[in-house]
């Protein structure tokens, strides 16, 4: 497999941290953003013989977002995974807004500040780790409203984004239903089966594949 530069947002535990370690064992360089780095990406870099390269990011914030860009020293990027996101427990207006900006506007941030440095990569791609709770189609029990909006918001980035530049294939990703500290121990997915649908489907994508809303194993959703 041709060695690329991957940048994966919320690596250091959970999905992020899954993707971080396969992409890695496929070859490529990875840059992992992370608020806090935790023992096992600290241990994963420490092993990588430079590959993996762990820099500070809170995607909530305009300034840390320009520093993590600013940090990352390769002249182009080929895959973006924006996978950092949270689950809040509660529903108040300050908690969609805070899901909002995490969850949607996080992966405009940093998309916007890399979109140069996709530019330069022969097949650029961009994989938006969504939730099947953002499909309005979907919804047929309410609940979890901020996370419902964020990821529906994060949606309607993918799509947008995939019509304002055709020459970047551009998915939202539902990982399924994942065993971490969000998805619990009760999921029925482990998180290495799920980041290695998520690889394949965003490395096999084509083209044509560019604003959908698929699953972990590349099965479309509805919107
Ligand atoms: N697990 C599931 O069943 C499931 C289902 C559907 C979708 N998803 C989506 O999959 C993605 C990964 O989830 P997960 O299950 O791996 O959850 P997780 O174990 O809770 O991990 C979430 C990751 O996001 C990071 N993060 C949260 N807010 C951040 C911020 N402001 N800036 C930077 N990083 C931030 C966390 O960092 P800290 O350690 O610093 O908090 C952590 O690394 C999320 O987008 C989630 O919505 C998960």
């Amino acid at each position: 497999m041709e060695k690329k530069v991957f940048v994966i947002t919320g690596a250091n535990r959970g999905i992020g941290l899954e993707l971080t370690r396969q992409a890695l064992n496929q070859g490529h360089q990875v840059y992992a953003g992370a608020r806090k780095a935790s023992l096992e990406l600290r241990d994963l870099a420490d092993r990588s013989s430079g590959a993996l390269r762990i820099v500070d990011l809170d995607v909530s914030t305009d300034a840390s977002v320009k520093k993590f860009a600013d940090a990352i020293d390769s002249d182009h990027v080929d895959v973006l995974i924006n996978n950092a996101g949270y689950y809040a427990d509660q529903d108040t207006a300050q908690t969609v807004l805070d899901s909002l900006n995490t969850n949607a506007v996080g992966p405009v941030r940093v998309t916007f500040a890399l979109m140069a440095k996709l530019k330069k990569s022969k097949s650029p791609r961009i994989g938006n780790i969504t939730s099947q709770m953002g499909s309005i189609a979907d919804n047929s029990s309410g609940g979890s409203l901020a996370y419902r909006m964020s990821k529906t918001a994060l949606n309607m980035f993918t799509k947008t984004l995939s019509l304002d530049e055709p020459n970047v294939i551009v998915l939202s990703l539902h990982p399924g239903w994942v065993q971490t500290s969000m998805g619990g121990a009760r999921a029925p997915l482990a998180p290495q089966a799920s980041a290695e649908g998520l690889l394949t489907v965003i490395q096999k994508s084509s083209a044509g594949d560019s604003g959908k809303f698929l699953t972990y194993n590349g099965k479309d959703l509805p919107w």
